[in-house]
């Protein structure tokens, strides 16, 4: 049987943890070659063994997303290797919690320019090596609090913000190369970002909300809508997003 991204060639930033992780793990399994990047060596080179080990194809390249020089590498490498780049997901991201009056210059610049401007310049590096592919398809990941407002997160909201709206913007400008952008809106998820509060009862139910399911996320499960978008079993789909929240947004 034919695997859902069968011989795609896919690049994953923030690819040595958390759900950048199982993002690469799952692409992988149905077929894709991945170029895992981020910022930290030990984790995304753990990332390709993981792979790897399951007889999957993929490499590591250090990279911040917040540099266009890094960029340039990371798209040299890929081509250099694969020849073309099929999929493009922008995960790499970071918080701080913090509120509007705690946020000050610094905290708002780091996170605009890796969430924001990471996810921006990813969208325009890669389209000279999406040419060559028969179905290109660039995976942003956002989140539900691009959607909804949330107490301590006021630069990661505006961050967020700007990756679905930069999400239809790169949909209508890259449409001419053939390129699909969407946007992925994951609710909470366990992963490093979240597992402090997430071991704390009372964290916990002050981050689940009123997330209808009840529960925090495994990254697997953000990563299923990832694979998705990635294939060509959403052909139709772009500009568009999806929200992964156990219903958090519903109610
Ligand atoms: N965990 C959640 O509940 C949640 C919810 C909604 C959205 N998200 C988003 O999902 C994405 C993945 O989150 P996660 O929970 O897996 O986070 P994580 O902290 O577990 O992993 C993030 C990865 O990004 C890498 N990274 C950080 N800065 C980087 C940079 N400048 N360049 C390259 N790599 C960099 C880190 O080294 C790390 O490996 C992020 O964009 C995050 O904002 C997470």
């Amino acid at each position: 049987m034919t695997k859902r991204v069968e011989n795609k060639i896919a690049v994953v930033t923030g690819g040595a943890a958390g759900m950048g992780r199982t993002h690469a793990q799952l692409l992988a399994r149905e077929g894709a070659a991945v170029v895992v990047t981020d910022i930290d060596i030990d984790g995304g080179r753990r990332t390709v063994e993981l792979v790897e080990a399951e007889g999957g194809t993929a490499s590591f390249v250090q990279h911040d997303v917040s540099s266009s020089e890094n960029w340039k590498a990371v798209v040299d490498h890929t081509v250099a290797h694969h020849g073309r780049i099929d999929v493009l997901v922008n995960n790499a991201g970071i918080l701080a919690f913090k509120s509007l009056p705690e946020t000050d210059d610094d905290v708002w610049d780091r996170i605009l320019e890796v969430n924001a401007k990471g996810t921006f310049l990813g969208c325009k590096a890669v389209i000279p090596a999406m040419k060559n592919s028969k179905a290109p398809s660039i995976v942003n990941i956002s989140s539900m609090y691009a959607i909804i407002g949330a107490p301590n997160a006021a630069a990661y909201e505006a961050s967020k913000g700007a990756v679905r709206s930069l999400t239809k913007a790169a949909a209508v400008d890259l449409q001419q190369y053939g390129i699909r952008v969407n946007s992925v809106h994951p609710g909470v998820i366990a992963t490093a970002m979240t597992n402090d509060i997430l071991a704390d009862p009372e964290g916990a139910r002050a981050l689940l909300g009123t997330t209808i399911l009840g529960r925090a996320a495994q990254p697997e499960e953000v990563s299923a809508a990832v694979v998705f978008l990635a294939s060509d079993e959403s052909s139709f789909m772009t500009g568009s997003e999806l929200v992964v929240d156990g219903g958090y947004i519903a109610q």
